[in-house]
């Protein structure tokens, strides 16, 4: 979000038929939410179109990028990374430090599809969880996102949109803008 050092989020695994609205949602999510990107690895590149076209219509900054080498992309981060995942830490206790972290440099978000390789866990300056229950990887994005914003992020404004919905008590009302 403005002001802060970028928050992008990076997508691994995708099983093509099965994962396509899963990380179709995972990026509308990123973006909705305040991350600044989002990276969508080896298959799941195939959505990239569809979040882009999104933020096409209703606004941004935001970008939707693919990768083929996730390995290198962690390796290579400059700056904070955060994998989440139900055998992690408690997203709860860790934010304070988490967000003190990315207040000085970039922040990676890492979210899965089916099994995370174990190098991601290594690779990651904290291995997070949003409860150790087994759910989504849309949910744990939007509550870690949520936490690191402390909410900021609902007021976000946005730019060069085609549309605009304009909040109704009752119905629905969009604003052509393009
Ligand atoms: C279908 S789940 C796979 C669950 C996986 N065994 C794990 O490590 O969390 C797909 C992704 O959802 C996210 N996820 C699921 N449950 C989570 C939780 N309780 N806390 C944080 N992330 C979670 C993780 O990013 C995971 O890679």
């Amino acid at each position: 979000m403005r002001g802060s050092p970028e928050v992008a989020v990076l997508r691994l695994g995708h099983r093509p038929g099965r994962d396509e609205r899963m990380t179709t949602h995972v990026g509308l999510t990123a973006r909705a939410l305040g991350a600044d990107r989002a990276i969508l690895a080896n298959e799941g590149a195939s959505r990239a179109d569809t979040i882009a076209d999104i933020t096409d219509r209703f606004g941004g900054p935001f970008t939707a990028e693919t990768t083929g080498a996730p390995t290198e992309l962690l390796a290579d981060w400059d700056g904070t990374v955060v994998h989440l995942t139900m055998y992690g830490l408690p997203v709860q206790e860790e934010l304070p430090a988490v967000r003190e972290a990315h207040r000085s440099g970039p922040l990676l978000v890492v979210v899965g599809a089916e099994k995370v390789p174990w190098d991601v866990y290594e690779a990651a300056d904290w291995n997070l969880a949003v409860t150790n229950q087994p759910h989504s990887e849309v949910a744990s994005l939007a509550v870690f996102l949520d936490r690191l914003f402390e909410g900021a992020e609902l007021d976000r404004e946005w730019e060069a949109a085609d549309r605009e919905v304009l909040p109704q008590a009752e119905g629905k009302r969009v604003e052509d803008r393009g």
